[in-house]
């Protein structure tokens, strides 16, 4: 009997907008400073996509572009694209549609999930899926978010975490014995009140009102979203190296969703993990959302060797959350490359 066929990563690509907010800027924007969004979130500059009319789809677009051009793969060969965002160009269509026809992607299945900070894992789930069934042989899976459209710039306890940004990959069926292995998802709708965005969806509609209290910004309660965010991140990781037989050191690589640094040191330590072996990128991009995770592979590919064990872990607004256990199917130094990186952006 064969073995249905596993999903791999056989390429990743992303994009970052070349303008960057500083923390020195937030803090001639609102109450804070340097110090204290280092030392509370690790992150240092963050990027922010400027340009009338553009939305996540533009980011979206450069990332899958430079993934296609760098793999030589045909438009025409993608069978399924899906864009996990919190930040779609509109109500509908889907943002997945618009990168589409960006990108010169025609007459295949593409839609939005939805599912915050977790979003990219949750694509990744459903895409590796439909390697499985041998209903698609590529699979592109874009992470993409345009947080400063939703960010309120007088709120000094959200507006200093999030950033602008678009990471892809592209799965395959695999061909080495590689891959991703095994992932979980889950959710908690009952975490609604903690993280969301009060106005306009179909509840409550875009008004003069809605938009003068300033209703249309993520709403966080930080505190109540940290406790949740360290117990769950380590939660999952630890289920997914149990039911996978991992110890900590089998795991070549943490792969986290990058909120706030002190989420992540805590996950790798409740991991028995050191930190050499987690990807940090929150510096420098801040939270992208669902770009976060495509990102650091980027930012790591040329470290990355075939065969190695990694565990992508993600949390976010719902509540969700998701884990994953990936077999890295290639040698990220000898991957082809755009500009010399694994990034198309303003600055190399
Ligand atoms: N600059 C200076 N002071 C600040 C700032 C700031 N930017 N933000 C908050 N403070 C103040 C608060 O007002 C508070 O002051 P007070 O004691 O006088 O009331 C003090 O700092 C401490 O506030 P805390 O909320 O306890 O600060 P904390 O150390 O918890 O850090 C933070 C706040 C960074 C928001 C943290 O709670 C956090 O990271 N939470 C998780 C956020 C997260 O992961 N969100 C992503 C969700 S994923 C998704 O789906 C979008």
């Amino acid at each position: 009997m064969s073995l249905p066929p596993r999903a791999a990563i056989t390429a990743v690509h992303g994009y970052v907008p070349p303008d960057v907010l500083t923390n020195a800027q937030l803090a001639e924007m609102v109450d804070t400073s340097d110090t204290w969004i280092i030392e509370r979130t690790g992150i240092k500059e963050r990027h922010i996509l400027k340009g009338e009319g553009l939305g996540t789809s533009h980011m979206a677009a450069e990332a899958v572009r430079g993934l296609l051009q760098k793999t030589g793969t045909d438009p025409a060969e993608v069978d399924l694209l899906i864009c996990a965002t919190t930040t779609p160009d509109l109500q509908f269509p889907s943002t997945a549609n618009l990168i589409c026809d960006m990108v010169g992607v025609r007459n295949i299945g593409s839609f939005d999930v939805q599912a915050a900070c977790s979003g990219f894992l949750y694509a990744l789930t459903i895409g590796t899926q439909f390697i499985a069934t041998g209903a698609a042989r590529k699979v592109v899976v874009v992470g993409a978010d345009k947080m400063s459209s939703i960010m309120d710039y007088t709120d000094r306890a959200t507006c200093v975490l999030f950033g602008d940004g678009a990471g892809a990959v592209l799965l395959e069926p695999d061909q080495n014995g590689y891959g991703i292995m095994d992932s979980l998802i889950r959710s908690d709708g009952s975490g609604m009140i903690h993280l969301h965005q009060k106005a306009g969806g179909s509840r409550m509609p875009a008004t003069a009102e809605t938009v003068a209290k300033r209703l249309h910004y993520v709403h966080q309660e930080g505190a109540a979203v940290y406790k949740f965010a360290i117990a769950r991140m380590a939660e999952v990781a630890s289920e997914i190296m149990t039911r996978n037989n991992l110890r900590a050191d089998m795991i070549d690589w943490l792969v986290p969703h990058q909120a706030n640094k002190r989420i992540i040191e805590s996950t790798a330590e409740r991991m028995g993990l050191p930190m050499e072996r987690v990807m940090v990128t929150i510096q420098k991009y801040g939270n992208t959302t669902n770009a976060t995770i495509p990102l650091c592979l980027c930012d790591y590919e040329p470290k990355l060797k075939a065969g190695n064990r990694m565990i992508f872990a993600a949390f976010g607004g719902g509540f969700t959350w998701a884990g994953m256990y990936v077999q890295w199917a290639y040698d990220g130094a000898s991957a082809p490359k755009l500009n010399g990186n694994g990034k198309s952006n303003g600055r190399q």
